[in-house]
């Protein structure tokens, strides 16, 4: 039977199931163990055992986790009231289990915010006094439940825009630019023991690295606590700029914060949009999904290289940069495979569809002579 005619479970369990021959080889976590903790984010399948190849490689390879979805508004708290705590709390218990920092996302961002969040029954705006007691009850919760276990919060995610204004999401519209600081206040009151992170794509930008850097400053100024400046780092063969990339590591270590790559993949596939805006979808085009059957090894080659400068940035930075986390573990289970356009075969994570490392990582593995294996 042709493995596309099968039930998607059975199917999917057939592909992941060829990933637990992963071979035994020097680990990710050991190779950058002076440099900086090393992530990956993991899904519901993963944590309740349906995925074992991204299992393996987790526990193999990484020290971090973050969770993809279950812990965004949306999910964990669907109704006024309601919190909704089964599959936030299994990823928690995975990470403590393997002895993981764990990473939450996210607090405060409009994607993925559950529709009542900003609104009344009628369906207008709440007023500014409403949202700022949603806000706490929310973060004050949610972040209270997982005290001492969860590392550091994302605690405001794409706040800002591109040209360095601030994105007209609810809470701006209704609170105007202190949002941030009150999500930032109420996340210090809640956990003060927790690290906490203001969270972006697109962070190469000039102009959204200034707003930034501005950002930051005057809530230090204003005694506010930001522990690091998150840097999703969704690429494409065609961006970020390395240069501006490093020139916003540099800008935002001289804020005092610790820099974090949040969410690094690549896409092997032609750009169709260089914002990470997961409300950015656009219709199904073959053009746009070159290599359904595998990527050729021109275009593999490339990709291989890129990633390579990109981690050597990394590395040239690591005095500031704490933590490394891509999104996702191999190429079967990346969200990129469904955007910008639902239906691509990707390729942007570091292990491909059977587990394997890919080979620019794995060459820095096999010849890390003089690093501890
Ligand atoms: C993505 C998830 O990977 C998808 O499964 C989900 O459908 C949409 O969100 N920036 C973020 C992440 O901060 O939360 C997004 O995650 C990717 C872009």
């Amino acid at each position: 039977m042709k493995l596309s005619l099968l039930p998607l479970s059975v199917a999917s369990l057939l592909t992941l199931a060829s990933c637990a021959t992963e071979k035994q080889t020097p680990t990710l976590k050991d190779h950058f163990a002076d440099d900086f903790l090393i992530g990956a984010a993991i899904n519901m399948n993963h944590v309740k055992g349906l995925d074992p190849g991204s299992d393996s490689i987790v526990r193999r390879h990484f020290n971090s986790i973050v969770a993809e979805n279950c812990m965004k508004c949306e999910e964990i708290h669907p109704a006024e009231g309601t919190y909704f705590w089964d599959d936030a709390d299994a990823f928690v218990d995975y990470g403590v289990r393997n002895n993981m920092a764990i990473i939450g996302h996210t607090l405060i961002w409009h994607s993925q915010l559950a529709p009542w969040f900003p609104v009344d029954s009628t369906g207008a705006y709440v007023s500014a006094d409403v949202l700022k007691e949603r806000m706490r009850d929310h973060i004050t919760t949610v972040m209270t439940r997982y005290k001492g276990k969860i590392k550091g919060w994302d605690v405001v995610n794409e706040a800002i825009e591109g040209d360095g204004s601030y994105r007209k999401s609810p809470f701006y519209e209704i609170l105007g630019e202190e949002f941030i600081p009150l999500a930032f206040q109420y996340a210090h009151e809640a956990d003060p023991d927790a690290e906490l992170y203001i969270n972006d794509y697109g962070m190469n930008m000039p102009a959204k690295r200034e707003a930034y850097v501005r950002l930051v400053n005057d809530m230090k100024s204003k005694g506010l606590r930001v522990d690091a400046i998150g840097m999703q780092s969704h690429m494409g063969m065609d961006y970020p700029d390395f240069k501006e990339f490093e020139e916003s590591i540099e800008a935002f270590a001289s804020t005092g914060c610790n820099v974090m790559i949040t969410e690094w993949d690549m896409s092997a596939l032609p750009t169709i949009s260089r914002s990470a805006n997961v409300s950015d979808s656009v219709v199904y085009n073959t053009l746009f999904n070159p290599y359904p059957d595998g990527l050729p090894a021109d275009i593999a080659d490339r990709w291989n290289s890129r990633m390579d400068s990109v981690t050597d940035i990394f590395l040239r930075h690591k005095d500031v940069i704490t933590r490394v986390t891509a999104w996702g573990t191999h190429d079967g289970m990346s969200w990129k495979n469904d955007f910008p356009m639902k239906g691509r075969v990707e390729y942007p994570l570091l292990f491909d569809r059977d587990c394997n490392l890919k080979p620019f990582m794995q060459n820095r593995l096999d010849n890390a002579s003089d690093r501890q294996i």
